[in-house]
């Protein structure tokens, strides 16, 4: 208890500590407290001394604490949020946040700058691996927890990029043109709903324009509807550097950007002293945006008894084994042919191993971009093959020797294959890997693919040739040891796509026009998003397009049946009303598998066009075999609701819908009705 600063007195509550800090400050120092330290301290924000306010400090994730944000720190590695994604698992997901907090708590930074929440729009993003889906209910159910568990250790998660940032070319310059439905429905949809359910502390502007006006200034999305409509009142950042362009200070302070980073461009002391005397920032308006800020420095501990902060722990044990467990998680069966896996430690002796990917490790400075975390160690998967073939199988390079080969295969999550700063040109595997695949193939028929990327591939070059395709993606430090054990059926694959592979790159919808003025802009450099809401398998179904692989796609070593769909209610009456989807799923193969059952809408009586169906619940569960269980899945009406553009808000329009449920987007194997009164 301090007497003489109750803002000190984690006693108080935060909005009294808050209003007292303020009382004390100076003009200058709320100018100082609006933007982030000097050129050398990038990510961090001044003290002020006198007031014993510490410095605010943010590190980047999302795979972790990056190396390059954290005084070149090694920690934990997690597999890439795609993966985490691809794990559909909910409770693992806010383990993942959780650990992450902690690491970040080790280091003593207040701050990670994640999760990454744009949708994929283009399978070229760089950044398809840092975001977590094509769909944008998948990507808030996934983030939620992620957010809960980072705050759960006293830590600020910080939702990015908003919004519409869903290319790495231009990014800084182009303008996303998006019609206001699909602006919300599609775009917004994750960010509105982690605000609401996840309470994040901080969200971070996009470089982009959205609809020609840049995110880091857009009054729209910033003032009017995040901060008015849905009552956020943390931190509002910019990326980094992003107001270094034609943005304005008007601009800025109008829209309520709260905090510029890396370095003070519009929130100089001098611009913001003149835009003062200008009236154009009043009193109210500054107190108000430095209110936003300090409330974050005392959630995260950062103003108050800095002794009674958890100190945090970072590459335990127990983080290891969960980026492990994640990895082997996330992992997703594309192909399996006669069954070839599990391999069968007793049959095989020679295994080939081959490929671009097998020695290769992926965590380093900046390496994918600002997401870069290097880890102490990292179990490459030719680690990951000799460790669990010790003694048993012999290693070798000949594939035409060897009992199968395995093919590491995939992209570098370097410059233009999987990195910020730059989208990929194209979606096939470089040549020579294909080539290497196809003459792998014919020497031995049992040729495996293992991809080690974070974005969809094209396969129709070498597809046909192999038996097996499994999807590794970014795995983490432990990657190697998680393919290891899904390879020898230690771990029965439960991933499912949380995005859809197309045949072949027009079949996108970004990219079926062929024109860049859907990717990735015109002359004026705007996007213009013609899709509209039908990005992704709305695409898909909507274009009758057959995908590669299907989103929700992922086989399993076992197999499961769906029987007697039932829900709790036949009808519904309000947005916030929820029922209940309950069906028995029996494991009817021979090993114990984890399946994922995945609930879809289909609105059937509504006055604008909706998609075929569209993803609104789904549940992940764990048989042995021949077990059966009743899954029990909840799903809310709001998440049936459209964006109506006359009324400016969320609609249900009364009617039936159809409850599909499924394996995957195409592969719907029960349903029942539902009516809206
Ligand atoms: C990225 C952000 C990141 C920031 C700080 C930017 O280049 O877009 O995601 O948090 O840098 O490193």
């Amino acid at each position: 208890m301090n007497d003489n600063l109750p803002y000190l007195d984690e006693n108080l509550g935060i909005e009294e500590r808050v209003s007292d800090l303020l009382s004390r400050l100076t003009t200058k120092e709320k100018y100082i407290l609006l933007a982030s330290h000097d050129r050398r301290r990038i990510y961090t924000t001044k003290p002020i001394k006198r007031l014993h306010i510490p410095s605010f400090k943010m590190t980047d994730g999302p795979l972790g604490v990056s190396y390059h944000s954290s005084g070149l720190k090694k920690n934990t590695r997690f597999p890439a949020p795609i993966s985490l994604a691809a794990t559909w698992n909910k409770k693992l997901a806010g383990e993942v946040g959780a650990a992450m907090g902690e690491e970040v708590r080790a280091i003593g930074r207040h701050m990670l700058l994640a999760p990454a929440m744009n949708i994929h729009r283009t399978p070229l993003c760089g950044r398809t691996f840092e975001y977590f889906s094509e769909d944008p209910y998948l990507t808030k159910e996934i983030a939620i927890p992620v957010v809960k568990g980072i705050q759960s250790q006293g830590i600020g998660g910080c939702l990015k990029h908003y919004v519409a940032n869903n290319q790495e070319t231009n990014r800084a310059t182009c303008s996303a043109e998006i019609d206001e439905r699909t602006l919300h429905e599609i775009y917004i949809r994750a960010f509105r709903a982690v605000v609401k359910e996840a309470d994040p502390w901080a969200i971070m502007a996009a470089y982009n324009k959205v609809n020609g006006v840049y995110a880091c200034e857009n009054k729209d999305l910033i003032r009017d509807l995040l901060m008015d409509m849905w009552g956020f009142k943390v931190i509002v950042m910019t990326d980094w550097f992003s107001t270094r362009k034609d943005q304005t200070t008007e601009g800025c302070i109008n829209a309520g950007l709260s905090l510029e980073m890396p370095w003070p461009f519009k929130y100089k002391v001098k611009l913001l002293k003149k835009a003062c005397n200008e009236g154009i920032l009043t009193d109210k308006t500054l107190n108000d945006l430095v209110r936003k800020n300090l409330r974050v420095m005392m959630l995260t501990g950062a103003i108050g008894d800095a002794k009674a902060l958890p100190r945090g722990s970072r590459n335990t044990a127990q983080h290891h084994d969960l980026a492990r467990r994640a990895a082997e998680e996330g992992m997703v069966l594309l192909k399996n042919n006669g069954n070839l896996l599990p391999l069968d430690m007793e049959t095989i002796d020679r295994i080939a191993l081959l490929g671009p990917n097998l020695k290769k490790k992926f965590g380093g400075f900046l390496k994918g971009g600002s997401s870069g975390v290097k880890p102490p160690f990292e179990i490459t998967p030719l680690a990951g093959m000799k460790e669990k073939c010790k003694g048993k199988i012999k290693i070798v390079t000949d594939a035409s020797q060897a009992d199968l080969a395995i093919i590491f295969a995939g992209l570098d999550n370097g410059k233009g294959g999987d990195s910020e700063f730059e989208d990929r040109t194209s979606l096939d595997l470089p040549a020579d890997q294909i080539a290497l695949i196809n003459r792998t193939a014919a020497t031995n028929p049992n040729t495996i693919v293992v991809l080690i990327a974070g974005s969809p591939i094209a396969m129709d070059d070498w597809l046909e040739a192999v038996p097996v395709v499994l999807e590794a993606w970014y795995s983490g430090m432990e990657g190697g040891r998680a393919i290891a054990n899904v390879l020898f059926g230690d771990v029965n694959p439960s991933g499912r796509l949380p995005l859809t592979f197309p045949k072949k790159l027009t079949d996108s919808p970004a990219h079926s026009s062929g024109s860049s003025r859907t990717y990735p802009g015109d002359e004026e450099k705007k996007v213009h998003y013609d899709e509209g809401i039908f990005v992704g398998y709305r695409w898909f179904d909507k274009e009758k397009i057959d995908p590669l692989f299907p989103f929700g796609f992922g086989m399993s070593y076992t197999t499961f049946e769906y029987r007697s769909i039932h829900l709790n209610k036949e009808s519904i009456t309000h947005t916030d009303d929820a029922f209940i989807v309950e069906l028995d799923v029996m494991n009817a193969g021979e090993s114990s598998g984890t399946e994922v059952v995945q609930v879809y809408s289909r609105d059937i009586q509504v006055s604008v066009e909706r998609p075929q169906k569209e993803l609104v619940g789904f549940g992940k569960i764990r048989l042995k075999a021949g077990e059966k269980r009743t899954v029990s899945i909840t799903v809310r009406a709001e998440d049936l609701a459209f964006y109506d553009i006359h009324k400016h808000e969320w609609v249900v329009e009364p009617g039936d819908f159809e409850i599909l449920v499924g394996r995957s987007a195409q592969d719907i194997l029960t349903k029942a009705m539902l009516s809206y009164a």
